[in-house]
């Protein structure tokens, strides 16, 4: 089969679909590859690394989404609509359940697409290709609001770990899955103050096990939450509704309640955020404030460092693209959780949660 592998236009998106040991093993496969030149610089990958591995280099981006299968990382923006094919594959985060727009082109133009993020396995690591870079979104969320918490970025001047004498910082965490979980380590090892809130009792009973009595874990009702991020010097959103858009847990008028120069990074904003005050901000310019209170909202956090997470994506979409590759849209028969991943088929919207969002595109 052939395989394009696009340079990523967002904004500041530095990781590319496939890095160059990926090519090799698609090559061992009896694939060809095409790479778009400079598609992987941004993650520390030259072109002729990707020579190397056995792909061909092409300038275009006609040249590259000319293929049967395009693994890309972030969905495709409207100036790429016009390369989207009918029947051609298309292998990326879709997000779909927050963009209207792009759920319709994608039903007009008879792509089949599937969604790395929906791609879904039974047991406990149950969405494979969104683990690794949520574990990363998880770990930054709290780099990026320590950052945003100094006085020079706009924050209230306070040091998450404390000193001996003043009192660390407030990290609160709406939702303690992969990311909450990731954000909670790094904020732990900081020596912060932390508490989580989760809806699910088994969840907060793992996390005990994990933490201890070091992470205040907390059943989230409207009552708890109140509390928690009236008090938060950083709130972190981290909840997830498979498929559907995160549900706006905290209104305008908490936010109005928060301390001045407090930050709120929302992880959850490529399913819609959970603050009301959220908008999805860039890499180029990743906060605004509003009520007084610092608002980061970049979807593609992981893009901050392409090296890292490049080869993180890379390690758990592999085996899915050579399937795919391999038997082209029947790997969907063999494998049930690449399946759930079909989010666009033939001119239809097939994925369960993403009809209910937009039941008018169903047909
Ligand atoms: N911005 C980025 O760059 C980036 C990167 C990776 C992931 N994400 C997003 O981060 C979000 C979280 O991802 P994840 O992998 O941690 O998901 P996850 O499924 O592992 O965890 C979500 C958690 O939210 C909890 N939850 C659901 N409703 C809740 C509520 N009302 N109150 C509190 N908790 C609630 C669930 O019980 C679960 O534990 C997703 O929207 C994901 O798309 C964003």
């Amino acid at each position: 089969m052939e395989i394009g592998v696009p340079k990523e236009t967002k904004d500041q998106e530095f990781r590319v679909g496939l890095s160059p040991s990926s090519v090799r093993v698609l090559r061992e496969n009896g694939h060809d590859v095409f790479v778009q030149s400079e598609a992987g610089t941004g993650a520390g990958f030259t072109d002729e690394d990707y020579s190397m591995a056995g792909a061909e280099i092409v300038s275009t981006q006609d040249a590259v989404w000319n293929r049967e299968l395009v693994v890309k990382v972030k969905e495709p923006l409207v100036s790429e609509y016009k390369f989207l094919q009918k029947g051609q594959l298309l292998f990326t985060y879709l997000h779909l359940a927050a963009d209207r727009k792009l759920t319709e082109h994608l039903i007009d133009c008879g792509i089949c697409a599937i969604a790395y993020e929906t791609v879904e396995q039974p047991g406990a690591n149950k969405l494979p290709l969104l683990t690794p870079m949520s574990i990363i979104a998880g770990r930054l969320a709290v780099q990026f609001g320590a950052r945003f918490l100094e006085r020079q970025q706009g924050g209230k001047g306070v040091l998450l770990g404390g000193v001996p004498g003043v009192k660390p910082g407030k990290v609160v965490i709406l939702g303690g899955g992969v990311v909450g979980t990731e954000a909670a380590r790094i904020a732990v090892g900081m020596g912060a103050a932390v508490q989580i809130l989760d809806v699910s009792v088994e969840r907060l009973s793992y996390l005990e096990t994990l933490f201890g009595s070091r992470v205040e874990l907390l059943y989230s009702n409207s009552a708890h939450i109140e509390a928690a991020v009236k008090e938060a010097d950083l709130l972190i959103g981290a909840v997830l509704v498979l498929g559907r858009k995160a549900p706006i847990l905290v209104s305008r008028e908490l936010v109005k309640q928060m301390h001045s120069g407090s930050v709120i990074v929302d992880v959850a904003v490529d399913q819609g955020g959970c603050v009301e005050t959220l908008h999805p901000t860039s890499h180029t310019n990743p906060v605004y404030i509003d009520e007084g209170v610092v608002h980061y909202g970049v979807p593609n956090m992981p893009g901050a460092v392409p090296w890292t997470a490049t080869q993180a994506l890379n390690n758990s979409t592999l085996p899915y693209v050579v399937q795919l590759a391999n038997l082209g849209i029947k790997a969907l028969d063999v494998n049930p959780a690449l399946a759930k991943g079909l989010n666009v088929q033939n001119g239809r919207l097939v994925h369960p949660a993403v009809q209910e969002v937009f039941p008018d595109l169903v047909s």
